[in-house]
């Protein structure tokens, strides 16, 4: 039987809209199997990447339960939560959110500050940017390097602790589809040789294709689930 990475025991978020409570979040409850990639679809507005605040445990759900690699996250002190969003989760964002001033290598680093040694940092981010394919671009810093090497950076940075789990929000987003294309075969190649659990959320129906399951969410809810 296949680990299960993920479980949603009917998760709620609500959030305060003008003077109204919400439920951005409503009753959501899902598993997802370890090494498995999930298509997060739904129209804006529907929850996608306050889902996915909650799988970073960046955010809190107002009710229900949140199970990550077999750790109830739910809960859990500031302190073990941010161990876990650094050990085991990376994240990908649709605007890259690299550091401006730092270079290339410097932005694959930061992660490791917290705990790795400085030169065990270098070797180890020279190590990912070589993975998606930038060796050449190390000492570059964001501007000069184009969107589609930007979120290569990115996704370096994401899995430079080597997460078990990668987290993107709409990562294709802000890229011509060439450059969308190249982050998707990344993605699939680093998948196979890491053995991650990826879910993306996401409007681009050629991720989507490549999915082995979509979750659907609509006004919070998650509506269907099924394989493509
Ligand atoms: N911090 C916030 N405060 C208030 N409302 C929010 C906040 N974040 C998101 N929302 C609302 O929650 C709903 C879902 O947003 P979001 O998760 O960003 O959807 P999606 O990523 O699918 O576009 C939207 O109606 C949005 O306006
Ligand atoms: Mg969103």
């Amino acid at each position: 039987m296949t680990p299960i990475a993920i479980e949603a025991n009917h998760l709620t978020r609500q959030l305060p809209l003008g003077g109204e409570i919400i439920p951005v979040l409503n009753d959501v409850s899902f598993e997802i199997a370890a090494g498995e990639w999930i298509a997060l679809t739904g129209p804006s507005g529907s929850g996608k990447s306050t889902l996915l605040g909650l799988l970073a445990g960046i955010d809190t759900p107002s009710s229900g339960k949140l199970v990550i690699e077999g750790q109830d996250i739910t809960r859990m002190p500031e302190q073990h939560l941010a161990r876990l969003r650094n050990q085991k989760i990376g994240i990908v964002f649709q605007s890259f959110n690299l550091i401006p001033t730092l270079t290339a290598q410097e932005n694959v680093e930061v992660p490791l500050y917290i705990h790795a040694k400085r030169r065990e940092a270098a070797a180890l981010a020279q190590e990912m940017l070589d993975l998606v394919g930038l060796s050449d671009r190390r000492r570059h810093r964001p501007h000069q390097l184009s969107g589609g090497q930007q979120q290569r950076v990115a996704i370096a940075r994401a899995l430079v602790t080597q997460p078990q789990i990668l987290l993107a929000d709409e990562p294709t987003g802000n890229l011509d589809s060439i450059n969308g294309e190249q982050v998707l075969a990344l993605f699939q190649s680093l998948r196979q040789r890491f053995g991650l659990t990826i879910i993306v959320a996401t409007h681009d129906p050629a991720i989507a294709r490549c999915a082995d399951r979509v979750l659907h969410l609509h006004d919070g809810r998650l509506v269907k689930t099924g394989t493509h």
